[in-house]
């Protein structure tokens, strides 16, 4: 098996819990399974000017989604809804219009917040744009991680088994529907 998954954090915070999650999925997966943590940071806010003469970043991410057979995006909830920061990655990944490079890619959302209720509202209307962009999404299982703060150590490693598990059960999940679609 040789699968490879261009994962995206919604964070570019330094301590990001977003991004230490991303990590954490990395170094579960299943053997055989690449994922490859995408710098999205770079990418300039969308504006359709640009498209004349695509930015560097641009050209970077386009590559990164055609050559991965998934995706996996992380993200965390902002008054309730997803990131800005995923939303200007999905939309330069579409544009320019007619190459949009996510369509059919196998898709998992996961999210963490500190707070309550594992960044639901964000997962889902983050779910909702992957309908237009034709990714199909992984639907069980969900994965929402509450009180995330208390899940990674001040390294940024994953401390919590319960959400290893959790981790492992997405990626069982995913493996088959990744295949499926390859
Ligand atoms: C503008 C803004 C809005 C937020 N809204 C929510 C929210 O709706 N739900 C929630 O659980 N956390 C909310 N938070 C708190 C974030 O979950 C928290 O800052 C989290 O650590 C951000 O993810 P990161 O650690 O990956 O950067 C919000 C934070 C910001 C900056």
């Amino acid at each position: 098996m040789s699968i490879t998954v261009a994962a995206f954090s919604g964070s570019l915070r330094k301590e990001s819990f977003t991004t230490k999650l991303v990590k954490a999925f990395q170094k579960n997966a299943p053997q055989g399974v690449t994922v490859e943590i995408v710098d999205i940071g770079k990418l300039p806010l969308l504006n359709e000017d640009l498209e004349t003469n695509l930015p560097e970043p641009v050209r970077d991410l386009h590559a990164s989604i055609e050559r991965a057979d998934a995706i996996l995006l992380a993200t965390p909830e902002y008054n309730r809804s997803y990131s800005p920061v995923i939303k200007n990655a999905l939309d330069w990944g579409s544009r320019p219009a007619g190459e949009n490079r996510w369509e059919k890619k196998p898709t998992a959302v996961v999210g963490c917040t500190p707070y309550a209720m594992g960044a639901f509202g964000a997962q889902h209307h983050l779910r909702q744009v992957l309908v237009y962009l034709d990714m199909p999404a992984l639907q069980q299982p969900e994965f929402y991680l509450a009180k995330v703060a208390e899940k990674f150590n001040d390294k940024g490693e994953l401390t919590d088994d319960h959400t290893r598990e959790k981790i492992k059960e997405l990626w069982a999940a995913f493996i088959p529907l990744i295949n499926k679609l390859k």
